[in-house]
């Protein structure tokens, strides 16, 4: 009897120890090389809650606020497919490292004193603590929505435009804007309503950042006509942030970001172009050397601009290129406000992602000179 107990007693510690280590295994092998402190990120409860706690948004201390003290990546803790809605909120929150990393580092690099020296109003800082703050909840927020049975990606290393306060607020303007236009697309990606109503109103928060930015340090009209820009392929937005991304930094386990992706070239107005609003002829610029847009001989190409909740295709003569250079000249009958999204597609209208073969370059109209000056390539 006792040694039959004792079988018995076997079998079941090596059902357990089977059953425990199929899902504890990931996690024990990853902490020989992380510290585990991230792990802890997995029980959505651990630490301030994104709601209750008012950590992010008066949080006044320079070090990174948390969660995003802590940049490892978050393994499973459950066996199983992954949720409807997991890999949108996985490029999600690996949009939002960019973008908390962003307000971090223009924290640490600049002092209150150097926004009011280039003509800012003196509490610019403080809410550029606030926003960090705010997006640092976005982490929290987003680490909690991917289920226990995907990865929660982990932060890379950045390069951001830290030269002058100028410029890290015009690029602070035109990356809100663009977070914006990308939700107005991610929240369609989203299978469940409830996600679709979070993403609304993460938008929503960006768009109140934008709305600061524009009255008080731009001093312009805040208002960008009766609808935001909607452009429906998320991950072309995202994908175009991928220069910020210090190749090779990513943790090795993160997924792919975006994904999918498709790879698309870059989309500038070149130097010399001297205006980016309706009306104004510029040249089209694809600025990395080694992705460039292939473009057949008999098909017709389209610059399609998106704005508010319509698009407008201008045909493009492609023929000599890349000798002879693509103009375009940008709808007059636009309203100058708000944002457009602009690419370069084989279609009119751009109807399928895959109808897109280089772009999109998100244009600012308001403040008109700060569009023109990001679409050449920086704010400087
Ligand atoms: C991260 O920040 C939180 C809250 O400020 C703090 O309690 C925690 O110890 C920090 N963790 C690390 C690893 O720095
Ligand atoms: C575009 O404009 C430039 C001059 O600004 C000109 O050299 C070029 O030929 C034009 N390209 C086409 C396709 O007309
Ligand atoms: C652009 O507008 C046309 C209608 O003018 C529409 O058929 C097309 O789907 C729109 N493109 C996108 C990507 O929404």
């Amino acid at each position: 009897m006792s040694r039959l107990r004792a079988l018995g007693a076997a079998v079941m510690w090596l059902w357990n120890h089977f059953a425990i280590s199929a899902v504890a295994a990931p996690v024990s092998r990853v902490l020989t090389y992380y510290s585990g402190e991230a792990q802890k990120l997995a029980d959505p409860t651990y630490g301030p809650i994104p709601g209750l706690s008012d950590h992010y948004s008066s949080y006044w201390g320079i070090e990174r606020p948390f969660p995003g003290n802590i940049s490892d990546p978050v393994f499973p803790t459950e066996e199983g497919p992954p949720a409807e809605d997991d890999a949108t909120w996985q490029n999600l929150l690996s949009a939002e490292w960019i973008i908390f990393e962003f307000y971090q580092q223009g924290v640490e690099r600049f002092t209150d004193e150097d926004f009011v020296k280039a003509g800012f109003p003196t509490y610019t800082r403080r809410r550029l603590m606030e926003i960090r703050n705010n997006e640092a909840g976005h982490l929290r927020i987003f680490q909690n929505q991917i289920s226990p049975t995907s990865i929660k990606p982990g932060a890379c290393k950045y390069k951001f435009p830290l030269d002058s306060p100028r410029g890290y607020l015009g690029f602070m303007t035109v990356m809100e804007i663009s977070s914006m236009a990308f939700l107005t697309g991610l929240v369609q990606e989203a299978k469940i309503p409830w996600n679709q109503g979070a993403m609304a109103a993460i938008s929503q928060t960006e768009a109140r950042h934008e709305v600061w930015a524009l009255m008080d340090i731009w001093k312009v009209d805040p208002f960008a006509g009766p609808a935001d820009t909607v452009f429906p392929y998320a991950n072309q937005i995202l994908y175009s942030t991928h220069a910020l991304v210090v190749p090779g930094t990513c943790p090795h386990e993160n997924p792919e970001y975006p994904h999918p992706r498709q790879l698309l070239p870059d989309l500038w107005a070149s130097h010399d172009a001297n205006s980016v609003e309706p009306g104004a002829r510029i040249t089209l610029s694809f600025p990395e050397p080694d992705n460039q847009p292939v473009f057949d001989d008999d098909t017709q190409y389209y610059a399609v601009f998106f704005h508010s909740v319509l698009n407008v295709s201008v045909p493009i003569d492609t023929e000599g290129f890349p000798e002879r250079p693509i103009n375009v000249t940008i709808p007059a009958s636009l309203e100058r406000k708000g944002v457009f999204v602009a690419l370069v597609a084989d279609e009119p209208g751009a109807p399928t992602k895959e109808s897109v073969v280089a772009g999109p370059a998100v244009v600012l109209e308001q403040p008109a000179e700060l569009g023109l000056a990001l679409v050449k390539g920086g704010p400087n």
